[in-house]
């Protein structure tokens, strides 16, 4: 029997930064609005030409990752790729990844799970390593928002919120079962599906001949849709229950966890989730307020950040959780 173990992460985010007061410029926002409702002050936006793309990114933060985690990059035997900002309709950036990184033809699989995508991605790595089936799996998490916003007063209400990045982890096998992914969780509640959503291009309602030919500008079903209010409250309440089911599994407390990354969805809901399991600012990893909501990213990206700045220990308790659009959640408990 195996447990899998993170041994490299990387991040990586375009140099453009946004502010909100930039935001103001282009459409009826503010600094004040945003901040008091999300916690964000800023996030990374690619600038036009910049050749960063959700798959350049992600091969960016991966590289990082490999690096650190001191193996060959002919050693991954599976690529795991979280987003909902691919390059291209099909097929997903995983392929991608294989080719740009110039790996063997090992196996690739795209995770569409929004905000959830990387603790599903880390589950998937996290089950092959367990059987026995692959020995180092690469997961990536990579979101590229930015150009598929509505960047107008109609859209602010989403827009304001999300950031383009990536974030990646090199998962490897150990046979010190005590140590690595204890467990994993994961849950999905599909009758809110619209709540958080882009619709388009989907193939439910109409054909593509017709969406050319239509050539519709004011179509903002191509745009995110979120009932913001209503995603908030869901949100609580499952971030919270799927951290206390981790933390049942594995027969911990409260007091166990010495490091919660949340999702970076909304401040606001991080501090309720902190002051909900009683923890203090330092059991808590935030980073929201210079990235915004990278969706997929976002953890990779706050976990790598939290190592480097040496608040994760060998033998810490560190709880991943997140909740977004599908409705999909989760949570993963990792030993260190
Ligand atoms: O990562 C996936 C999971 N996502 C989440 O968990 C996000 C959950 N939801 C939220 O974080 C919050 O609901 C938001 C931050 C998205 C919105 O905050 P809210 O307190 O729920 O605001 P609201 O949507 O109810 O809007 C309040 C007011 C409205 O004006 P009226 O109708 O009261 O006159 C909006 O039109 O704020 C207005 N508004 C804005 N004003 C300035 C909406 N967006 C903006 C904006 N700037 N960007």
């Amino acid at each position: 029997m195996y447990n899998s173990k993170i041994v490299g992460l990387g991040s990586y985010v375009p140099d453009n930064v946004v502010t909100n007061e930039d935001l103001s410029k282009i459409m009826d926002t503010n600094d004040e609005w945003i901040q008091e409702r999300t916690g964000i002050k800023e996030r990374r936006w690619v600038k036009e030409h910049s050749g960063d793309t959700t798959t350049t990114m992600g091969v960016k933060a991966a590289k990082v990752a490999i690096e650190r985690a001191g193996i060959d990059k002919d050693d991954i035997d599976f690529i795991v790729f979280a987003t909902l900002s691919p390059d291209m309709y099909f097929p997903g950036p995983g392929v991608q990844v294989q080719h740009q990184l110039g790996l063997k033809t090992v196996g690739a699989l795209d995770v569409r799970n929004q905000c959830s995508g990387f603790i599903y991605g880390l589950s998937v790595a996290d089950q092959f390593i367990k059987t026995g089936m692959y020995k180092t799996v690469l997961v990536i998490g990579s979101e590229l928002h930015s150009r598929g916003l509505d960047k107008t007063t109609r859209g602010r209400a989403v827009s304001v919120i999300f950031g383009d990045g990536a974030g990646a982890a090199v998962l490897t096998r150990t046979e010190d079962t005590a140590k690595g992914v204890l467990s994993t969780h994961l849950h999905s509640e599909g009758e809110h599906a619209e709540e958080l959503v882009v619709k388009a291009p989907g193939m439910a309602t109409r054909w593509v001949t017709d969406i050319l030919k239509d050539n519709d500008v004011n179509d903002e079903s191509y745009f995110p849709y979120m009932n913001g209010q209503f995603v908030f409250k869901n949100a609580v309440v499952r971030f919270s229950e799927v951290i206390m089911e981790g933390l049942l599994k594995n027969n911990l407390k409260k007091e166990d966890i010495d490091m919660l990354i949340p999702h970076q969805a909304n401040l606001r809901i991080s501090q309720f989730v902190q002051k909900k399991f009683g923890l203090n600012d330092g059991q808590v990893f935030n980073n929201i307020q210079r990235y915004g909501n990278t969706t997929a990213a976002s953890i990779p990206i706050a976990l790598t950040e939290a190592w480097e700045q040496g608040k994760i220990k060998e033998g810490d308790t560190v709880v991943l959780a997140a909740f977004g659009s599908g409705f999909t959640w989760g949570s993963a408990i990792i030993k260190w």
